[in-house]
């Protein structure tokens, strides 16, 4: 059996409505979709996804906590948390796990109170702006990064 290393994509609040929420901003693929084709990238990249959606903090944080042990890296779009939530920047900070935050939108060109990240001075960069395929990208530059630390750190939680 091939032991692949895992990635957790978690999705945040309303990132379930994808494909009928706002189109004119999130474009008209569904969750269900972007998550096949980060499955499919996966393959291609020699990972596993496992892809998750929370609109409760708390199972979020949860799920982030779990993740060392199971998880190598998270590919996280915190949704409306991107902008509120102390709970989930200190979980990613606490599990110190290479994360990257996705956007969808261009948060920057949006209304002010979406122009401030707490997560992302504890993400190893974010991806905004470029529309649902920012998860692909986000996951390529995830292979990128773990190919280059190299193998030890990228040892022990494998599908
Ligand atoms: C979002 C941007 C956030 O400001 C917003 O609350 C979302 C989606 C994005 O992917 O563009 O729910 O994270």
């Amino acid at each position: 059996m091939t032991v692949l290393p895992r990635i957790l994509v978690l999705n945040g609040p309303n990132l379930q409505l994808l494909g009928t929420r706002k189109p004119d901003i999130y474009g008209t693929r569904s969750l269900a979709d972007v998550e096949d084709r980060a499955r499919a990238l996966a393959g291609e990249l020699g990972l596993a996804v496992e892809c998750r959606q929370s609109n409760h903090e708390g199972e979020l944080v949860d799920w982030i906590g779990d993740a060392p042990g199971s998880f190598v890296g998270i590919v996280l779009n915190a949704g409306a948390y991107t902008h509120t939530s102390v709970a989930i920047r200190d979980a990613i900070e606490g599990v110190g796990l290479p994360t990257i935050e996705v956007h969808i939108s261009n948060v920057y060109a949006r209304e002010e109170f979406r122009h401030r990240s707490l997560i992302a001075p504890v993400c190893l960069g974010q991806i905004c702006g470029l529309g649902t395929p920012g998860y692909e990208l986000a996951l390529r530059a995830l292979a990128a990064y773990l190919k280059q630390i190299g193998p030890a750190q990228t040892e022990g939680p494998t599908e």
